[in-house]
């Protein structure tokens, strides 16, 4: 890591210790085991993703990123001259670099439900670009908080930006209440800047996410090693298996750790029991058409104003402007 002289402004959001219990609780109890994905997410867990972000087999982060350098011109110009950016889901904060080197952008509000690696992401980028006004915001931002007053400012134009398609970990109907809730949030004639996977053959996406190196493996399983820690659980992780694949009728990717025997666990104070074979569902990653997403969109508060695509159309990004 390196030093920084700068400091950034924190803000800390991060539900009690007790409720996320309670969450992970619910889910294990339920008739099909799940876990949100955002329990992926400890220091080592992001770690991981952005190891997997640089995996061969892994196309979403290198072709949003080219889809930006490309259309970088043309996505400043909706973004607007003296603006103010909110990222939600920033991890290793790479991509809005190079929105932030055109200086147009004056206020940069990353947030992130992992506290340590949102606070080195946002210094480094507080030492990085002294001239922005940078606030750090550490958020489940998928269970509602409320945004700083200062961010509010409507005589500042805002673009939320949301990339890399993580409004695929949302059932359609909650992506359309997260997106729903951003449009109310912000002023009219704010927007949002939103990276979306498209549907593809499914063998790549099957590769996507079963990489060689086994990175996407241990990241799966580290959300045990996450709740041994944090929660008091007691999962082995030799007992569990990473399994992944593509769902073309229901169009994602399902992320889940299969008990390879039959087993008590211990979470909290409550015994959970597992089947051989039984799993957990980890992860729903959706898959888009441009025609669905823009649906959603527009049902969402939003006017779907421009979509970039990689040639190979691959992934999107669309700008949206609230209503
Ligand atoms: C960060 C949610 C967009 O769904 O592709 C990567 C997470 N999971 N490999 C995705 C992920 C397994 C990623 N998102």
């Amino acid at each position: 890591m390196i030093k920084t002289s700068q400091s950034i402004q924190l803000v800390d959001f991060l539900p009690e210790q007790s409720d996320r219990l309670q969450e992970v609780l619910e889910g294990l109890t339920a008739p099909n085991k799940k876990i949100e994905p955002k329990f992926l997410y400890d220091q080592y867990g992001s770690e991981l993703f952005e190891e997997i972000t640089q995996l061969e087999e892994y196309y979403p982060t290198r072709t949003e990123l080219g889809i930006m350098e490309e259309s970088l011109d043309d996505i400043l110009a909706y973004i607007g001259e003296e603006s103010s950016v909110i990222e939600f889901g920033s991890g290793a904060s790479r991509k809005i670099r190079l929105l932030l080197e055109s200086g147009l952008i004056q206020e940069y509000s990353p947030i992130d439900i992992s506290k340590t690696f949102l606070k080195e992401s946002a210094e480094q980028l507080a030492f990085d670009y002294p001239n922005i006004n940078i606030t750090g915001i550490v958020a489940d931002y998928t269970i509602g908080f409320h945004l700083p007053a200062h961010l509010l400012d409507p005589s500042k134009k805002k673009t939320v930006f949301f990339p890399g398609s993580t409004i695929g970990n949302f059932e359609k109907q909650e992506a359309e209440r997260f997106l729903s809730r951003i449009s109310s949030t912000l002023s009219s004639n704010d927007g949002l800047l939103i990276g979306v996977d498209l549907k593809k053959s499914p063998s790549l996406l099957h590769r996507a996410y079963n990489d060689s190196k086994g990175v996407t493996e241990r990241f799966n399983l580290n959300m045990l090693r996450h709740l041994n820690r944090e929660l008091g659980a007691n999962f082995s992780l030799d007992q569990f298996e990473h399994y992944a694949y593509y769902n073309a009728n229901l169009g994602r990717i399902e992320m889940h750790l299969v008990s390879m025997l039959e087993q008590m666990v211990t979470v909290g104070d409550q015994h959970i029991h597992f089947d051989n074979h039984e799993t957990i569902h980890t992860e729903n990653s959706y898959k888009y058409s441009l025609e669905e997403f823009k649906l959603l969109a527009e049902n969402s508060g939003f006017t779907a104003m421009k979509t970039w695509t990689d040639q190979e159309q691959l992934f999107s990004l669309h700008y949206l402007s609230v209503k």
